[in-house]
């Protein structure tokens, strides 16, 4: 009889034996999941492997079910094999939306399953943003130069022009049926790139309408897949990327058409090259400054004129408030509402429209959905009321907590901008009451840019169309379709929605 183990000729079985036990080790690597410490927020586990699915599948309910779970309205759970907290209370918003321990860019880049970044590797061959401090310093910096005073000061004409365009097409349009998720959205995304990408883009219809392809391609691409096992190739994940090598491309091709032509632009993008950023880093910037600016404002855009369709009273008083604006700018009898309207400076466009702002801050409440994302990263475990957020862990804020909480907002699913005029003030009822622009270290960048485009937009439709909610067919309507609070973020309604509107004589 033979060696069992021939170990010159290794036998068949000993090979797969290895294969099997190498396959094992590491798919326990891969899978491994760090434990909660005793003295965690409760687990509420789902499956192996996977974890939570529902906070995928059913976000909302899902953290309703968990904190019902809860002593301490705080709950643990996985993600893939990733750990994750889920704060709420007042205690938990402030210590999310406040501590300097929490980072809110790992907690989005991996949570979020965020918009493809181009790596820039530096002389040594390592991934780099080419900035100091990473791609969030680098984007910061970007951003708030991008969201100046001047800027828009400069910009104004370009996005009233845009507006008056789109909305004289639609006066002109065979159909008087508009989506407004549709119609509405394409003015936000085309003064959106205007303000962060480049006039060439936003110029060029056909390049305008392949480059929201391509975002929005991006943008369904995220799914629980992409999050739980970002390593691995799924077709959601290769769309991704190819539609972000698209945007690349049609970027590249701008810059180089600029430098051999020996012409410069007047946009974010010729900004960006002065500063030195490579295509990598100008793309990167780019997708991550739609993804934070076009889904919002779009949405909440759209969402205000059908909230105001079918809510007389709040049409009452917009209406009044942009026909008091005209009429006090008006010089002279012949003068057109568009003409007169395109007269305003930004100042005029920032304080003449308390009430669309009212009506913005109440859609906000309604479309803010999910949850948001930041992560531990002081390097150690951190205390939550006598609870342990561990060291490297995931946090999670449902907005709905405080947003949909009756004890803040009466009769919370009533949209009702009066609610945050000041006699009842209900989002200043308890600290970080309102989180629509963000709060604490991380307010919203763009909201000044976000508010000037809504105003523009509802102001000029207002002022140009009639308008009311209708069926496909062009019945009347007076029902808007519900928000799903179990979607992930500002979402386009799943079911359809249109506005029959006629010219105002
Ligand atoms: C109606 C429109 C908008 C809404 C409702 C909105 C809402 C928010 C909220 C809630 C946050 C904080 C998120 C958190 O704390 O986890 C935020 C942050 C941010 N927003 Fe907006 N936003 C809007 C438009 C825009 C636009 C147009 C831009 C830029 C073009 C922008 C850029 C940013 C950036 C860069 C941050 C991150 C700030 C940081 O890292 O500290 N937003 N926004």
């Amino acid at each position: 009889m033979g060696p069992i183990l021939d170990l010159q000729r290794p036998s068949v079985t000993f090979i797969l034996l290895s294969l099997a036990l190498a396959s094992i080790y590491w798919l326990r690597l891969l899978f491994r999941r760090p434990l909660f410490p005793k003295g965690s927020p409760v687990l509420v586990d789902e499956y192996p492997v996977v974890g939570a699915w529902s906070f995928f599948s059913r976000r909302i309910d899902f953290w309703r079910h968990g904190t019902a779970q809860s002593k301490t309205g705080r709950f643990s759970f996985y993600v893939g094999k990733l750990p994750v907290v889920s704060v709420s209370g007042v205690e938990g918003r402030k210590t999310f939306f406040e501590s300097k321990e929490l980072s809110f860019s790992e907690g989005y880049a991996v949570l979020f399953g965020n918009a493809p970044r181009f790596s820039v590797k530096n002389e040594d061959g390592v991934e780099t943003s080419g900035v100091e401090g990473g791609f969030d310093t680098y984007f910061n910096r970007r951003i708030t130069r991008l969201m100046k005073k001047g800027r828009f000061v400069r910009n104004l004409h370009l996005l009233v022009n845009d507006t008056r365009q789109a909305l004289s097409q639609l006066a002109k349009a065979e159909s008087n049926i508009l989506d407004p998720f549709d119609d509405i959205y394409r003015i936000v995304y085309r003064l959106t790139v205007r303000t962060v990408a480049c006039n060439d883009i936003a110029d060029n219809p056909d390049l305008l309408s392949r480059s929201l392809k391509a975002f929005e391609t991006i943008d369904a691409s995220t799914t629980p897949s992409t999050v739980i096992f970002p390593w691995l190739p799924t077709p959601a994940s290769v769309k991704r990327m190819v539609a972000g090598a698209r945007l690349y491309r049609m970027v590249q091709n701008i810059v180089e058409a600029r430098k051999s032509a020996g012409v410069r632009g007047e946009d974010a993008l010729q900004f960006l090259v002065d500063q030195g950023d490579s295509i990598a880093q100008i793309i990167s910037f780019v997708i991550g400054s739609l993804y934070a600016g076009v889904l919002n404002t779009g949405i909440n855009a759209a969402w205000i004129l059908v909230y105001l369709s079918t809510d007389s009273h709040w049409m009452d008083v917009v209406r009044q408030e942009v026909d008091a604006a005209i009429d006090k700018h008006r010089t002279n009898s012949a003068q057109s509402k568009g003409d007169i309207l395109t007269s305003f400076a930004l100042g005029d466009w920032e304080t003449e429209f308390p009430n669309i702002d009212l009506c913005l801050r109440e859609s906000i409440r309604f479309h803010l959905t999910g949850t948001a994302f930041r992560r531990n990263v002081s390097g150690k475990d951190m205390i939550l009321g006598k609870e342990i957020i561990p060291k490297d862990a995931y946090l999670v804020y449902a907005v709905d907590d405080i947003h949909f909480d009756p004890e803040i907002y009466t009769d919370p699913q009533t949209w009702d901008p009066s609610r945050y005029l000041p006699h009842r003030a209900e989002d200043k009822k308890v600290q970080n009451g309102y989180l629509g622009w963000g709060t604490g270290r991380h307010p919203c960048h763009g909201m000044r840019f976000a508010k000037l485009e809504t105003f523009i937009i509802i102001a000029f439709f207002v002022a140009t169309f009639d308008f009311q909610l209708v069926d496909e067919q062009g019945y009347p309507k007076m029902a808007w379709p519900e928000t799903d609070r179990n979607e992930h973020a500002a979402h386009k309604p799943r079911t359809p929605v249109r506005l029959k509107y006629t010219l105002k004589d």
